[in-house]
């Protein structure tokens, strides 16, 4: 069994993770734009590939498919989500499985105002949400909404471009001076992460980690502490089973004084995974045995809570840039 892991970038963990459940099974190939992307050293091949925009991208990961003989493709990167799910078909007809969710999910996980409006029309609690600031404007005069209020693009990530908006004359000056945008009721309450695994063959969720979000550091969570809440489990099975979710999903939710809202999902391995990891919930062996063929038992919350996680910064020494 051989496993591409797309966009490797500085990732080492989960590539660790990856060689660590394969053992003397298979290889790990890894592959990034730059060949300064420490991850890529972390696997037992490397290819540096062109950005995912360019022309003939795809073709050239069908032939590292065929060359390494690959069983299975993930990437970890969101801009690379829906084109391996637009390619499921041509990855399959050459033996190789995606591990993701489909086109169509994966363009709402990109999409924060498509994410709500799904969201609202199923029924499950979330921040209300603008994109025409005159609705706005009309629901605040109503006494539906008040400021504080959440400025975000509408199709941004790693936090970049987000403000807490206080007044009008801040959110038109937002506005002048940035496309796509969009409004969002301020939610005060503690940020949750959920990683979760959905069996690709069953469909079935069958893992979820959550740890409460301590503290966040360019967009992602630097510190965090495992927690469990059967209450929370429910509502993450009810999304996932709604929407139809599949392989390695990492789920963004508040706690409002009790109140579980979920804010947004990016259908990969999150930044914060490693701590689901080592706390015992092991999604690469899970994604190797639904490549095997065989159905992940259904195992929720089988971990410890308490359990702190503490990011820090290593390196990378390299005399040269071949593997
Ligand atoms: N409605 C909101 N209320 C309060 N904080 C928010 C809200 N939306 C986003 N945030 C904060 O901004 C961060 C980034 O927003 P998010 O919607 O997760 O976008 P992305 O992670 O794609 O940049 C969140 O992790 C959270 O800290
Ligand atoms: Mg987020």
């Amino acid at each position: 069994m051989n496993v591409l892991i797309l966009s490797v970038g500085t990732r080492n963990k989960i590539v660790q993770y990856f060689k660590k459940a394969l053992g003397d099974s298979g290889k790990i190939i890894a592959t990034d734009m730059s060949d300064l992307a420490p991850a890529v050293y972390e696997a037992d091949k490397f290819y540096k590939v062109p950005k995912i925009s360019a022309d003939g991208y795809i073709d050239i990961i069908f032939e590292i498919c065929k060359k390494e003989n690959i069983n299975c493709v993930l990437s970890l990167i969101d801009p690379e989500l829906s084109l391996l799910a637009k390619h499921k078909e041509a990855f399959s007809d050459i033996g190789v499985t995606v591990v993701g969710s489909s086109y169509e999910l994966c363009e709402r996980a990109l999409d924060k105002m498509e994410m709500f409006n799904w969201l609202t029309q199923n029924g499950f609690p979330c921040a209300k949400s603008y994109t025409d600031k005159e609705l706005f404007y009309k629901d605040v005069e109503n006494g539906n909404i008040t400021y504080p209020v959440f400025v975000k693009p509408v199709c941004g990530s790693a936090s970049i471009a987000i403000s807490k908006v206080y007044d009008k004359e801040t959110l038109e000056l937002l506005f002048a001076h940035n496309d796509n945008l969009m409004i969002q009721e301020f939610l005060n309450g503690q940020e949750i992460g959920a990683d979760v695994y959905i069996d690709m063959l069953s469909g079935e969720v069958v893992s979820v980690f959550t740890k409460k979000k301590l503290v966040m550091r360019a967009g992602e969570t630097d510190k965090a502490v495992s927690f469990k809440d059967e209450k929370l489990f429910t509502l993450i099975e009810d999304f996932v089973n709604r929407s139809g979710w599949r392989g390695q999903i990492d789920i963004d939710i508040f706690d409002v004084d009790g109140k579980y809202y979920i804010s947004e999902v990016n259908p990969r391995f999150g930044g914060g995974y490693p701590h689901a990891y080592e706390c015992g919930c092991d999604h690469m062996t899970m994604i190797l045995n639904n490549i095997n063929g065989h159905v992940n038992i259904k195992n929720i919350g089988q971990y410890e809570d308490g359990i702190y996680m503490m990011k820090y910064n290593d390196i990378c020494i390299k005399k040269s840039l071949n593997m």
